[in-house]
């Protein structure tokens, strides 16, 4: 098949494949995937067609109607795999950055009436224009870093009406733009304004009144916040059972701030990701990894932007078998960051995984956090033509140049991105 885009002199060219195993990569097989160098990748239309050795590059597929990129010696890879963000909202929480910096916990001020519930009430107060326009705003931040999926989370609604809203900005904002968007309800983010002490009277609406609305072929994931001051295992657990009833996959915020044993909840009923994980016991990490399927999806940047000294222990998940997943969480209360490529350096310095294991993380593993794994995340022919030149040589530079966009140039689908 002729190509219609070749990426030539690839210095390294990071697959990401060869250590499949039809599971998410876990242990050895996370930094087990295969580097090729001096290589070239070739696509037809939005599908990756060869890959290999320039020397085994067929001269005959290359036609006048292909664009030829030439890497120049620098790293290529698949598109990273943003699996975890609140995409849509409206304003920000700037003028909360002051009191945490004077030592108010995220939890007092959500207790207070701030914090989540604040960008609530922005939210409820932006017509679906602006949150529209913000979202595109903040797709093409993420598309700036290389980012070529991403999934978006609602749950500053709070109500029925407006979640439903904000879950159809998301599916908006992705046919306006290239990125693939992965839209998932999390109405359940906390119990909301109207229904303050009854946690499980606002479930109960939104398992019959919301969830019927939706379909899960279009919003495949729902999601709930399971925490102090948000909702119990128990409630959790109920709340997840309905929604999996209804046909929707799982996902859950867990152990972020306390050891309540959500994720490992989540786990037995099947989730695809439990997110968070900072608190998670060593037992419940034995939990997950014997079913082998459910993602932890480690948000290094959260605890840093929230002055927390506890992180996921990601080296011992690694150890125990447990199939990681990095992501920065972006949203406007405990990271407002799109910069996955520092989330990749955090998870380094803080959490003990390499290079190698990051990147993995932010790419395979991310997609079988989204259950995308067939379709993006590593450099397989079949596959989506998601791929990134990056200005490096090697790509244990990646997390080393501390808060930088190695990004130089995009291809989402097969077309080549214009930088904006
Ligand atoms: O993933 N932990 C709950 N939800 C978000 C934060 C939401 C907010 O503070 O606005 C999170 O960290
Ligand atoms: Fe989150």
């Amino acid at each position: 098949m002729p190509y219609t885009l070749l990426i030539r002199n690839c210095g390294q060219l990071l697959t990401l494949s060869g250590a499949a195993t039809g599971q998410p990569l876990t242990g050895t097989a996370l930094h087990d995937w295969q580097v090729l160098t001096d290589a070239y990748v070739a696509c037809a239309h939005d599908r990756i067609v060869a890959l290999g050795p320039m020397a085994e590059l067929d001269a005959a597929q290359i036609g006048p109607g292909t664009r030829v990129l030439d890497a120049g010696g620098r790293v290529v890879m698949p598109g990273l795999v943003e699996c975890h963000t609140h995409l849509v909202f409206g304003g920000n929480r700037a003028h909360e950055f002051q009191r945490k910096l004077q030592g108010e916990s995220y939890l007092d001020i959500l207790a207070s009436g701030g914090g989540i519930l604040s960008t609530v009430r922005a939210t409820r107060a932006a017509s679906e224009a602006e949150l529209l326009a913000n979202a595109l705003h903040h797709l093409a931040g993420f598309r700036r870093y290389g980012i070529t999926t991403v999934e978006a989370k609602s749950g500053y609604g709070l109500d029925a009406e407006t979640e439903l809203r904000l879950v159809r900005v998301a599916q908006e904002a992705g046919r306006q733009q290239p990125a693939r968007v992965v839209p998932t309800f999390l109405g359940a983010h906390v119990p909301g304004p109207e229904y303050k002490g009854r946690p499980a009277e606002y479930l109960q609406m939104l398992a019959n009144e919301v969830l019927p609305q939706l379909d899960p072929a279009e919003v495949p994931f729902v999601d709930i916040f399971c925490e102090e001051g948000a909702f119990s295992v128990k409630e959790s657990r109920q709340f997840l059972e309905q929604a999996r009833e209804q046909g929707f996959q799982l996902k859950i915020h867990a152990e972020q701030l306390h050891d309540l044993g959500g994720a490992a909840m989540a786990a037995t009923l099947g989730a695809i990701s439990v997110d968070h994980c900072d608190y998670l016991s060593e037992a419940d990490a034995a939990r997950i990894a014997a079913n082998g399927r459910t993602v932890v999806v480690l948000l290094p940047l959260v605890p840093l932007f929230l002055r927390q000294e506890v992180y996921a222990p990601g080296r011992r998940l690694i150890k125990a078998g447990v199939p990681v997943a990095i992501s920065t969480d972006f949203n406007p209360g405990s990271c407002p960051s799109k910069n996955l490529w520092l989330a990749l350096s955090v998870a380094c310095l803080k959490m003990g995984l390499t290079p190698k294991e990051a990147l993995a993380a932010a790419t395979l593993n991310a997609a079988w956090a989204l259950n995308l794994q067939t379709e993006i995340g590593s450099l397989e022919p079949g596959k989506r033509a998601d791929l990134l030149i990056l200005d490096v040589q090697d790509y244990e530079e990646i997390p080393y140049w501390l808060g930088e966009n190695p990004v130089q140039q995009v291809v989402i689908g097969g077309e080549v991105q214009d930088s904006e």
